[in-house]
């Protein structure tokens, strides 16, 4: 359902999983970047030891967390006195081959602005096409994803852009759930290695998991099921 929400092309090869919140999505889903990103340098046979994530410093603090726990250079682009989003220009200045991902935010915390997010994918383009570099976008949707399908259909945001690879959705901030429930949606298999997903056999089925937490409530999945539903 969400991956339609978000316009995930029809041939797309979508997965994702549910979370307790919107931080332990992003922490997921940057993390099954910087794992693509190590699987293809070693692949070609290069250095993979300096990882680094670009963003605004409009993002919320779990950007800077994730960096932090998961040894990833932070590259943050400053926000300006009367400009509170990540521009193109920002971005181009920071991203190199070891980058892996750029981080834009649908409805900041702070302002509930957009980042250039259209820009930022057709720079994202170029640079696949000139110096081959594939760099993902993550997408946090956390406070907007499950508002702008509704209020704005055209504005493209979501997986209809190429580097738009996985985005992430605070159920809680849907309105009808406490928290928490946080949604990853992956535009593509592709985009999270078989290494970071655990199929355990508890209680008589296998269930694959790729979360942080593992015992967690059911009942705002359910709430949020039935509102979606309806
Ligand atoms: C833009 C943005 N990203 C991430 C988060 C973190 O979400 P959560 O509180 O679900 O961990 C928030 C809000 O708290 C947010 O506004």
């Amino acid at each position: 359902m969400l991956a339609r929400l978000f316009n995930a092309p029809e041939d797309c090869d979508f997965i994702g999983t549910s979370t307790l919140s919107s931080s332990e999505t992003i922490m997921l889903g940057i993390l099954a970047h910087k794992w693509t990103w190590r699987e293809q340098r070693k692949k070609e046979g290069k250095d993979y030891s300096n990882p680094n994530i670009v963003m605004g410093a409009d993002v919320h603090v779990v950007w800077e967390k994730f960096a932090k726990y998961f040894d990833v250079e932070l590259r943050m682009a400053p926000i300006q006195k009367d400009h509170y989003t990540l521009s193109v220009n920002k971005v181009k200045g920071h991203i190199d081959e070891n980058t892996i991902a750029v981080g834009v935010v649908l409805g900041t915390t702070f302002t509930g602005q957009i980042d250039q997010i259209q820009e930022i994918n057709d720079l994202l383009m170029d640079v696949k096409k000139e110096k081959g570099w594939d760099i993902p976008i993550h997408e946090d949707g956390a406070s907007s994803a499950f508002i702008i399908p509704f209020l704005d259909p055209d504005f493209k945001w979501d997986f209809r852009l190429e580097h738009v690879r996985s985005i992430n959705a605070s159920g809680h901030k849907y309105g009808l759930v406490y928290p928490g429930v946080g949604w990853l949606v992956f535009k593509d298999k592709k985009c999270l290695s078989d290494d970071l997903v655990f199929e355990v056999n508890y209680l008589g089925g296998f269930i694959p998991t790729f979360n942080l937490n593992f015992s967690k409530g059911n009942s705002m999945i359910i709430v949020q099921y039935y509102n979606l539903l309806r």
